[in-house]
Order: structure tokens, then sequence, then C-alpha cells
């Protein structure tokens, strides 16, 4: 099949985070964490891409890309940098960021937690410490009345990596095997569940995001993959339900053998964060996501490439769309695919992985689109995927 037609109510979009690309996120744990030198960290985030006073920018350009949506994060670190102090200037400053986004005709697509915290959440022991629900809820509860007209919210950014990022501190610690923390995970179920209570009220959907691994057996391991993924992702899954929707992040495959995951064989072609080149990831994890959540509906919060070529990015994305496009097919309910990232931006310990549809100048900050940005933004605005290679205008995506 050379055109692939997407249903036509179908949003297309791309996605940061606060952390990643606003910069001078400095009441937050990631930026304690990049000063303390206590972990290996490449580079602190610094400016990162100054996208706090240049978001009207940002969102106008994936306007004129012809994009539909814009995924970013609301900073819990800068609403409430102390404990029950909440910045009224923070809360008007992501009001406006709403606004800027509806104004220039894009879906406003909302995570209110993505990896950081404030460093006063983070110092009483974070997701592992009693309070640590009722506290998220306080913030959820301060910024409900923002999201009145945002058809999606997204409470908890991978939660499955939070919880196994903590179990690998804690297993370091207390010299066990790396698992997720039992404790955060708990805690992390229970925040999502009151945070959808607190926005129940409000029009829009809500639900959080999971990092699918596209998880493969070695022959004769399917039991070991199988009791390896459930704590990892399927968890996460299975508290999915009975929410509006799920986000899947799909990027790579990771084989698990009998004596766990298996380091990515040295003959396969690797991105620029050392994970296989798998596309297929996408429409495996869509797939997998509906069999385990029951057909909860499926929105594509992150699905991207970190490579310096960004043809590349476009094969990738090409393939990745395909899988999506055959799991629709086979009936899986995916209602968007919001591409990972908008912009170059920090990946947690350097800027050297490049996921952008947009790049910047370090100096100057001046933005210029790739041509993977423009590609996408043709296909957003027709709905069909043809062949990456063929010249536009014959089924055809992409030209420089
Ligand atoms: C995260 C992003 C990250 C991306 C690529 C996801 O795990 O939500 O913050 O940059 O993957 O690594």
């Amino acid at each position: 099949m050379s055109e692939r037609h997407f249903p036509s109510s179908f949003l297309w979009g791309a996605s940061t985070a606060a952390h990643q690309v606003e910069g001078n996120n400095v009441n937050s744990d990631w930026w304690e964490l990049e000063h303390t030198g206590e972990e290996a960290i490449a580079e602190p985030s610094g400016d990162a891409a100054d996208s706090f006073h240049r978001y009207p920018q940002d969102i106008a350009l994936l306007g004129e890309l012809g994009l539909g949506a814009y995924r970013f994060s609301f900073e819990w670190a800068r609403i409430e940098p102390e404990q029950g102090y909440f910045s009224r200037a923070m809360l008007q400053h992501y009001r406006r960021m709403v606004d800027t986004t509806i104004q220039a005709g894009l879906v406003p697509v909302v995570t209110l937690h993505h990896f950081t915290n404030p460093r006063w959440f983070a110092k009483q022991g974070g997701w592992s410490a009693a309070g640590a629900v009722d506290a998220f809820a306080r913030y959820v509860e301060t910024v409900a009345p923002l999201l009145h007209d945002v058809p999606w919210v997204v409470t908890i950014n991978e939660p499955n990596m939070v919880a196994a990022l903590l179990g690998i501190r804690e297993a370091v610690s207390s010299g066990i095997t790396a698992a997720p923390s039992v404790c955060a995970t708990e805690a992390l179920i229970a925040a999502h569940r009151r945070a959808r209570e607190i926005l129940q009220p409000l029009a829009g959907a809500t639900g959080w995001s999971v990092a699918n691994q596209a998880y493969h057996a070695v022959p004769g391991c399917e039991e070991e993959m199988v009791a390896y993924r459930h704590p990892r992702e399927d968890v996460f899954l299975e508290a999915a339900r009975e929410d509006d929707f799920v986000g899947v992040q799909a990027y790579l495959r990771t084989f698990v053998g009998k004596e766990g995951p298996v380091p990515v064989r040295e003959d396969v072609e690797k991105t620029l964060t050392g994970w296989e080149y798998f596309p297929q990831a996408l429409g495996i994890a869509a797939r997998h996501t509906a069999a385990v959540t029951g057909g909860t509906p499926i929105l594509v919060t992150e699905n991207g490439i970190a490579t310096a070529d960004d043809r590349r990015r476009i094969d990738y994305t090409h393939e990745a769309l395909v899988g999506l496009h055959e799991a629709i097919a086979d009936g899986v309910d995916v209602r968007g695919y919001l591409h990972w990232s908008a912009l170059d931006n920090y990946e947690w310990g350097s800027y050297r992985p490049t996921f952008g549809l947009i790049e910047w100048d370090s100096r100057t900050f001046e933005r210029s689109i790739k041509p993977s940005g423009r590609w996408l933004g043709r296909v957003a605005q027709s709905g069909v995927l043809g062949h990456p290679d063929a010249p536009v205008g014959e089924g055809g995506e992409f030209s420089r």
C-alpha cells in the first residue's frame, strides 16, 4: 500500500517538557542534581532553549508547520517553589501558554508532572515519602482552574520510569537487584487516581502516559519476559483501564532473557541515545497497550528518534506511522500522534541526543525548522502518509 489515510479527526502534533526546553528551572530537584555532581551528568540544562520566554514563537512555528496540537508541561517546581506557597505569576504564565496555544489554532495537551519535582518535595523523600500523594493533589487542585478548556490532560509522565529510577537508587543504597520501587509505584497510582478525581468536573479527558519498551522474549524466555515486563510497564497500563485515554510513548525494543534484559547487539543501527533503531516499536506498543487496558483510547504522546541525520528522522517516523496505521486498521483505538520532540532539548544530562523537529542556535536561540518538521506538517495537513521518497505532490512527503 503506497498511501495510508488516517482518520480525519486524528490529532497531529509535537511534545516538549518544561525542564527540557524552558531553561533555568532552578527550584527543581533536577537542577540541583545537575549542580551537586552526585550523579554523572555530562552537562547542566542551563538556559535550555529559553522556551520559558520564547514559547509564543515555538507555538507559532508548530502552527506554521500545519500541526494541530502542542503537548507541554506545567512545572510544579515553579508553581509551588516552597511547600504551600503557590506563585500567582507562574499560574498566570502557564495559563498564557494554554491561551497562546488555543489562539494559534492548536489543541493544548498539558502534562502536570514530567519527571521534575520541587526541591522541597524531593527533600521529603519524593514519591516514596508519606504525604507525597497529598502534596501532589494540592498542586493539582491549584492548577485545575487553569485547565477548564484543555481537552487532554496527562497527570503524570512515565510513572514507570519514575518508579524504575527510584528503584535503581534504592538498589544502589541497599545492594539489591534493581526493580521498580514498589512504594513509589503505589504512590504514583494513588496520585494519578486522586488527580483524575480532582479533574473530573472539567470537560477534558484525563490519563497518564506510559513508557513502552516493546518487550521481546529471547526464545524460550517468554515467562521471564512477562514477569520482567509486568512491574515495569503492565501494572501502569492496568491502572489506566478506567481512564479517558492512555498516552503511549514508544521508541525502542528490549529483549529479555533468563537473566533479564539483554544488551543491544553491536551490529544493529543505533541512535544517539544508544538505542536500537526500531521504528516498529510504536505499532507494537499501541497493540500491547490496547490488549492490557482492554481498549482505553490511545493518544501517542511521544515517539521519535535522537539523530543528527534529519533524513533518518523522517525514515524512522514514517516507519513508526506505518506500524501505527496498521494497528488502527486492526481496530486499535488511536486518537492522535504527538512527535517527540517539537524542539531539540535537554535529554536529561546532555544536549547531544537531538530529537527535535526544530533546532536552535545555542548562542542566539534563533529557531530553524528541520526538513522533518515540514514533512510531518504536510502529513498532518493531508492526513495521508505516502512514500517518504516520492516527490511532493505525487504521494511523496520529502522535500528540503
Ligand atoms: C521522556 C522524555 C525524553 C524522551 C527521550 C521519554 O522517556 O518522557 O522526557 O526526552 O523519552 O528519551
